[in-house]
């Protein structure tokens, strides 16, 4: 069997103790990894000045990882600029958002053709590669431009918006077409596949060949939704062994039998955090009689902080949390914890595990693995109840949670009461039937399903491709000299 090559922005190193380190992707990786050998590929995490960007290796645990660093203008122009400032905004249709400029669309395109070069030294015919993720899209038309005639699959972890939205994108039909040079793309939701398909017809001229294969020019490109999941029988193991950790106690015993409620994202537009609190607020001034006995822990570990719209979020948060704490606390009650901080897997499981809700209300969510997380720590004789926005993936499988506009403050606070009244007959349905869900898609089905589809495109190494090549050659979006800089820039020093 040939190697599983996985290309990602970021690349969850081994931490130095041995264990791994996990977030929501990590872990899907990870598992990706585990039944046969393989790379991991993406950017080091650290930026360099230009002449001192290197390509490293580590094996640990029959794992290889080579990352790479980013000079300071792929950074800025790759990373903060088209990546996070552009394609970020835009996939989650916020359009106002978006701050597009010519100079960070030829950094992404130089950081693409980057990567491309550093893998092109490593791969071999039989490898299979797997890209993750929007900083990559062009990555196959850069590695099919080197000769190489691997299956390549892309999955997407982020929404893909109607065509409308995305037409918005300024160069778009140079960029996105450039997704069919891989075998197969893989979607959240059928929804994101759907848009992504009809994207493909309306803007380049694509050809239905059957119910989940286009036409692209002379390249043919399967289209799919695989819902990305979670370790979710190990993840309920760790959350019974965590509620009994000293730590969580600890914040139990503080909160002095107040039930709990709890929200847990990354500081982004895109979760609907500031919504969220007014509708905390909603419910405490419609329902005066539960003042003092829900406290509501938002852990927030902050993000991308050096662009302009999360600064911005950092303040507004932290003065609205200020603020409904100020009008409703008491000396004895604060009803809004709010913390900047970020917390292992094994603490949050076993605070979701003794919260009676779990608030995941974002304006749009690529899936939200908070979710199906927050279903596999609870207990299934006293579970906790899901708020779950209709706009993140995960709905489209939790469907007995209750769902919410996010946008309806009002609504969101009702569902909270009714969380709160509702009877233990009725939780425990719910959580079985979302726990059902989850135990039957984990991880594990996820990558097998991907993989398994990506094997079956059969057309890699069919006609449609260009004669090998062993040299790199130009892209064909003009991307300046940073290239041949790049050309220097691996091994140890550029
Ligand atoms: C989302 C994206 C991931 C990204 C993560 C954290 O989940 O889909 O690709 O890694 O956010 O964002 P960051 O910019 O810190 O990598």
């Amino acid at each position: 069997m040939g190697r599983l090559i996985i290309v990602s922005n970021r690349v969850a190193m081994p931490s130095r103790d041995g264990g791994a380190q996990a977030g929501g992707l990590a872990v899907a990786i990870r598992a990706a990894l585990r039944h046969r050998p393989g790379v991991w590929f993406g950017w080091s995490g650290r930026v360099a000045p230009q002449q001192a960007v290197t390509t490293s290796e580590l094996r640990q645990g029959g794992l290889s990882y080579v990352v790479t660093d980013l000079a300071q203008e792929d950074y800025d122009e790759y990373y903060n600029g088209f990546a996070n400032r552009v394609l970020w905004p835009i996939l989650h249709y916020r359009l106002d958002l978006a701050e597009y400029s010519r100079r960070d669309l030829t950094g992404y395109m130089r950081v693409n053709e980057h990567f491309a070069s550093e893998l092109h030294k490593l791969l071999q015919p039989d490898d299979v590669i797997w890209v993750h993720d929007y900083h990559l899209m062009p990555l196959a038309r850069m590695l099919r431009e080197r000769g190489h005639r691997n299956r390549i699959g892309f999955f997407l972890h982020v929404p893909f918006p109607p065509a409308e939205i995305m037409a918005a994108l300024p160069h778009h039909e140079r960029l996105i077409p450039t997704m069919s040079h891989y075998d197969l793309v893989g979607f959240q939701t059928e929804n994101d596949a759907g848009n992504f398909a009809r994207y493909l017809e309306r803007e380049s001229r694509s050809r239905k060949l059957d119910a989940h294969t286009y036409l692209v020019g002379d390249r043919r490109v399967r289209v799919s939704a695989f819902p990305i999941s979670i370790e979710t029988a190990e993840f309920n193991r760790l959350a019974r062994r965590a509620s009994r950790s000293p730590f969580v106690k600890n914040v139990l015993e503080s909160l002095s039998g107040h039930i709990m409620m709890i929200g847990v994202d990354r500081l982004d537009y895109t979760k609907g955090l500031g919504l969220r609190m007014d509708a905390f607020e909603r419910f405490l001034e419609a329902h005066p009689d539960w003042s003092g006995l829900v406290t509501y822990l938002q852990i927030t570990p902050k993000s991308r902080s050096s662009i302009a719209e999360y600064a911005e979020m950092e303040r507004e948060l932290g003065a609205k949390a200020g603020r409904i704490n100020a009008t409703f606390g008491e000396a004895s009650w604060t009803p809004i914890r709010y913390v900047n901080r970020t917390y292992s897997r094994s603490v949050l499981a076993g605070l979701y595990r003794a919260s009676r809700m779990g608030l995941v209300t974002p304006l749009r969510d690529g899936m939200n693995l908070v979710a199906k997380e927050f279903v596999a720590a609870q207990d299934p004789d006293d579970p906790g109840i899901l708020i779950l926005s209709r706009f993140a993936g995960a709905a489209s499988e939790l469907s007995a949670a209750l769902l919410v506009n996010p946008y309806d403050p009002e609504a969101v606070g009702h569902a909270i009461e009714r969380a709160l009244i509702m009877s233990i007959e009725e939780r425990r349905q719910r959580h079985a039937a979302l726990y059902e869900v989850i135990a039957k898609h984990d991880i594990n089905r996820w990558s097998e399903d991907f993989l398994s589809a990506l094997a079956g495109t059969a057309w890699s190494s069919g006609t449609e491709l260009p004669p090998e090549r062993t040299e790199p050659v130009a892209p064909r979006l003009a991307v300046g000299t940073g290239l041949a800089r790049r050309g220097m820039a691996s091994g140890t020093h550029g």
